[in-house]
């Protein structure tokens, strides 16, 4: 084992991503992601499938994160793995992959919170890069979940408001789907809107308590307005698609800025981070800069390979839980549900 060094092997599997990372004392050495292919014709993820997939890529991935890295396994000083929230037959696979690699090299195993860790890949160590100092607020927007968080310490975090139906991911895939594009629709909906007037058309925003979010009904108006308008015109959205898609992303994005705002009313922090696949997207990167200028916030937007599922994320968490000696028991078990505040 190297002096004073500490490699943290990340294993990510709670959703469709089978991914492995290496940290060295914080830094990435190596982020390996294999994405399953296999979902993308049923237009959203198979649980049966995806936890199939997870099996067959799991030891060519950890490997290929181990030699990216030009270490040995026996460098490793822990195993961090996602314990959970995500899908059960997914997370099983990395679990007991952890747990026996844990046991046949002999080191510490350290189960992670998949919500935590999208928040702490702003910990990531980089060249010139900046970490939120807490406390900060961050909007954590993914494919499963919409949280404004109070991130007090590194483990210590607070919901202050979260969706009461649909995530923004799925609110961005669902309205992609309703166009006829395919799964996951969110990147494309964020490339196609580049092209288009954001202000073409209105959609509603929801009428929800001031750290709320709701987007199921935004989902259905924007059917009702395309079943609309596809009467008409039949080819409506053939004719209009960087329209449609720029003004469903830049209601979304209204959204979601509302709601940074009256957390920074309500508890004047004014340290914003975003974190989670959604952060991917270029107009809530650009409205936050924005922000950072107009209205005096500090913002922190992670890099773009650390904004959807990756394993960097779990090896910095996993870090970080090393530096405090919060081992794992080998009893440790996967959670499908788990909240950002639990363990
Ligand atoms: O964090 P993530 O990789 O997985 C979950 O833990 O859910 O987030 C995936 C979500 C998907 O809904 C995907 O469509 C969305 O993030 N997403 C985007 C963009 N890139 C990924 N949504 C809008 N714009 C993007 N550029
Ligand atoms: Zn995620």
């Amino acid at each position: 084992m190297s002096n004073n060094k500490i490699y943290i092997l990340g294993i990510e599997s709670s959703c469709d991503d089978t991914s492995a990372a290496i940290t060295c004392n914080g830094e990435v050495l190596s982020n390996v992601i294999a994405n399953q292919e296999v979902h993308a014709k049923y237009g959203g993820v198979v649980p049966e499938l995806a936890s199939r997939a997870h099996q067959q890529n799991i030891v060519p991935v950890v490997q290929q994160a181990i030699e990216q890295a030009n270490i040995t396994k026996e460098d490793l000083n822990a195993i961090a793995f996602t314990k959970g929230p995500g899908l059960m037959g997914s997370l099983l696979v990395g679990t007991s992959f952890a747990k026996s690699l844990s046991i046949g090299l002999g080191i510490p195993l350290l189960g992670i919170n998949h919500m935590q860790a999208h928040i702490l890949a702003h910990f990531i160590k980089e060249e010139n890069g900046r970490t939120p100092p807490f406390p900060f607020i961050c909007l954590t927007i993914s494919g499963g979940h919409t949280q404004i968080v109070k991130v007090s310490d590194h483990f210590n975090m607070e919901i202050l408001g979260e969706t009461i139906d649909d995530a923004v991911g799925e609110a961005f895939d669902k309205s992609a789907k309703i166009l006829g594009l395919p799964y996951p629709g969110g990147p494309l909906i964020d490339k196609y809107a580049q092209k288009g007037n954001p202000k073409a058309y209105k959609f509603s925003k929801p009428k929800v308590e001031d750290l709320e979010f709701s987007f199921s009904g935004l989902k259905t108006g924007i059917l009702y307005f395309l079943q609309k308008n596809l009467r008409d015109n039949p080819n409506f959205i053939k004719e209009n698609l960087f329209d449609i898609c720029a003004s469903i992303q830049h209601t979304i994005i209204e959204i979601l800025m509302e709601k940074i705002k009256n957390a920074v009313q309500k508890t004047q922090i004014k340290h914003i981070a975003i974190a989670g696949g959604v952060s991917a997207n270029s107009e809530i990167r650009k409205r936050l800069k924005l922000a950072e200028k107009q209205l005096g916030w500090s913002t922190y937007i992670p890099k773009f390979e650390y904004t959807t599922d990756n394993a960097a994320m779990i090896a910095i968490s996993g870090h970080l839980k090393f530096l405090n000696k919060e081992y794992s028991d080998i009893s440790v078990t996967a959670k499908a549900r788990l909240k950002v505040n639990e363990t």
